[in-house]
Formats: structure tokens, sequence, C-alpha cells
């Protein structure tokens, strides 16, 4: 599936337009550009004809207000050169460097050929420049994110070799796992705060920003067209929940797959380093992503030794127990008053909280258990409250995600459902929500 076919128009659009303003990419280049010599390599021209910047200037902070007061011809990459720019050897370097300054990546990476490997994979790869260019900024402006694709891009490596991918397959995914997130460049930072409640138009532009970095990638010929389908689907998953198309597993490709894998344990590890809960979060969204990336990544965990976490608050991680209980006890009630016409239009929102309800269920949370474990004044189970606090928060993710598709107007609830019956199971959804978010008490 092509992110410009007729019928995606509308989310393709906003991928377009956000790249037209990229107002975020040209406040970093921009700052990057007072302590870094870069100049316009052409005439920069609005899209209505304004000569905006002559070629050879230098940029500076202060043609920000300039830039983004105009809708610009062209991304503005595109028109500028830098002198230091990061290329293929370097950047693999840069990724062999932060892994090993991962102290949870380290032990994985015991292969002393792996360097080698991927520098004969990428080392000869000329980057475009304005990829080059983008790359250098982010680099500085967010090393957050930029240290999220070198570990994506190591780990993928490690997986696809051990996997024995072809090398076609390696070098298309060892560019899309540094590239994977390009899009999200043109969102302000600012929405991934944790405190900051995302909008309507937010969620949009998060869940459109695959799209975002396949057109970023698709028209440089160097990159491989498999590397920039691999950025179009990395939030894709399996049984057909990703986004931003919630394309079921066949239409996805291997390379996608290795890239999701790996990053969904690129942020993990990013937030737990590597403990014991990354091994159980491994597991329960195992049936998201692919089968053979995984058992390579179970092997690679299997042979790390992950400590305990700290425990969390048990009296708090109760009173989310008794909340998760009582969510699924409404939705049992709910569930009971539908008549056939509303299960069968609602299938699909029956089917995605079924899938939640079997996590609790695998992880051995049936109702008896819950009931037992409530009725000890405390667990004092460093192991169990850990598990309680992961089921919780995957649980607490299923619901947003769930909430993510109502506001990208998915029509989770079924054209044909009846206005009243789902009004309830609307209002159902957003209390699930805030009934297992952490900040409501
Ligand atoms: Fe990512
Ligand atoms: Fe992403």
């Amino acid at each position: 599936m092509r992110p410009l076919d007729e019928k995606n128009n509308e989310i393709a659009q906003l991928a377009v337009d956000t790249l037209a303003e990229n107002k975020q990419f040209v406040r970093a280049v921009t700052s990057y550009a007072d302590n870094h010599e870069i100049l316009a390599r052409e005439d920069i021209y609005s899209q209505n004809g304004i000569k905006l910047i002559p070629n050879g200037t230098r940029i500076s902070k202060k043609f920000y207000d300039r830039l983004v007061a105009h809708k610009l011809l062209k991304p503005i990459e595109q028109s500028l050169a830098i002198s230091d720019a990061l290329d293929a050897r370097r950047l693999v370097e840069l990724t062999h460097a932060e892994a090993h300054r991962v102290p949870s990546l380290a032990p994985m990476l015991e292969n002393r050929d792996l360097l080698d490997k991927m520098h004969g994979l990428l080392g000869d790869i000329q980057l475009p420049a304005p990829l080059a260019l983008k790359l250098s900024v982010i680099r500085v402006d967010q090393p957050d994110f930029f240290q999220h694709c070198l570990i994506t891009a190591m780990l993928s490596m490690v997986l696809a070799l051990r996997a024995n991918l072809s090398r076609e397959e390696l070098r298309a995914l060892a560019l899309a796992s540094i590239f994977h997130d390009l899009g999200e460049t043109c969102i302000a930072p600012d929405i991934f705060a944790p405190q900051h409640k995302i909008t309507e138009a937010e969620y949009r532009h998060l869940y459109t920003h695959p799209i975002t970095g396949y057109l970023m990638l698709h028209e440089f010929s160097e990159i491989p067209e498999e590397t920039a389908i691999a950025v179009l689907q990395h939030h894709e998953r399996l049984d057909g929940s990703g986004y931003p198309y919630r394309l079921p597993g066949e239409q996805i490709g291997k390379v996608s797959r290795f890239l999701a894998v790996a990053e969904f344990c690129s942020s993990l590890l990013q937030r737990y380093g590597a403990d014991k809960r990354i091994q159980l979060k491994l597991w329960l969204n195992r049936s998201r992503y692919d089968k053979q990336a995984m058992e390579v990544l179970f092997k690679l965990f299997a042979d790390t030794d992950c400590p305990l976490p700290k425990s969390p608050n048990e009296a708090i991680l109760m009173t989310r127990l008794t909340r998760i209980g009582k969510i699924f006890e409404d939705w049992r009630t709910l569930r009971e008053g539908f008549s056939a016409a509303d299960v069968d239009a609602i299938s699909y929102f029956i089917k995605r909280v079924n899938s939640l309800q079997m996590l609790l269920l695998e992880f051995g949370f049936d109702k008896a258990r819950i009931d037992e474990i409530l009725s000890l004044s405390s667990v004092g189970d460093p192991e169990i409250c850990m598990e309680i606090n992961i089921l919780i928060e995957e649980l607490a993710r299923g619901f947003k995600d769930l909430y993510g598709e109502v506001q990208r107007k998915i029509a989770i609830y079924g054209s044909t459902l009846e206005t009243s019956v789902r009004e309830r199971v609307h209002d159902w959804l957003m209390r699930a929500c805030l009934l297992a978010d952490d900040k409501v008490q």
C-alpha cells in the first residue's frame, strides 16, 4: 500500500502539508546554524515566488521569522549546505559507540566483528546531502531522539545478522532504523512531555509521522525503496492494531517487521534498561511482532542477566488493580446488553477489548487471583508487584491505543451502531482510559 493511494488521500495530505510547513526543523536548523557554518546553496524561495534568502548567505537564527512566515518552495534542507555533515562511516561508529555506552546493551554485543559487518554494509552508502544535514542537526537539537535511532539501528543489525537476512535486506534495514522516526522531527517535541495532554490535532500528526518519514526518504534514489516502505510501516502490527493503515500481518514487509521489533526493544531499553520488566513486556506483546525476530530477541535476553527493578508503591498498585477489575466488570455488563446487530457492528472493538482481557488471563490474573491478591493487606513480593505494574501499563496502553483510533476518526465502533449504544461504549472507553491512567487518584 502506498501513502498516496486514492483512499488514503486525507492522511497523506496531512503528511504533505506537515512537510511543507516544517517549522520545527526550520527552528532546529537556524539554531544549529548559530554555532555551525550552514550556507544557502541556492536562492531560497517561498511557494508564491518571493526570494527569502539569496544563494551563499550564511544562515542564523535571525532568519527564522522570515522563513516560517511563508510556505517554502522546497523543504529547507534541500537548499542548505553544511561543511561537517555526518556520513555513513561516522554514523556506524556513533551507533557502535552508543550501543557500548548503554550498559544494558553491552553484554548483547559480544560479537566483535559486528562493527566491521556494519561498516561493510553501510560504509560505502552515499547519504543524500539533505538527509545528512538533517541528521547532523537532529543530533545536536534532540540528542535523546538521535540516541533512540542509533540504538534501534544497532539492535536491528544484531537481530537481522542472527536471523541471516540477505545483504539487501540488511542494508535497507540499517538505513530504515536510522531514519525511522524522521517524520517525528516535524512535531514539536513538547507533545512527548509526560504531563502533556495530547490534543486531537496532535494525535493526527503523531499518527502521520511514518508517512511524513516515507515522503522524506522516498524521493532519494540512493535510498532503497524497501527502506522507505519500512519507515512507512514501522508502527504497523501483525494483529492489525498498528498505524497509520492498520495493515494485517501479511501486508507488512520483512524489513518493516524487523524494524518494528528493534524499535520496540530500543524504546523499552531506553525507558527501563535491561531489567526483568523488558522480558515481560516483550513476551506480552509477542503476538503483535514478527515471530522470527522476537525469537532472536528472547535468546539475546535469555543470555543476559536481568535484575528485578525497584518495587513500585504497593498501595498504589493495589488501587489500580482494583480499578482494572472494575473496568472489565463494567465491560461485561455493557456487553450483556448488546443485541446481535450491535455485536456485529462493533465486532472490531469487541475483538480488541477481548485481547486486552486475554492479557489479564495470560498473566494468570483471573478474577480469583485479583481477589486473592487484594485480600492480602500487603503483597510484599517484588516479583508480583512488578508483574502487576507491567500488566497495568500494558492495559493502559491498550485503552489509549483504542482511544487514539477514535481520535483519528477510525470507525472502530462500526458505522451501523446505534447512537445510544455508541455513546455508552465510548463513555466506557473514556473511563477505562482515565481509570487505568497513573495520574488519576
Ligand atoms: Fe522510534
Ligand atoms: Fe515512530
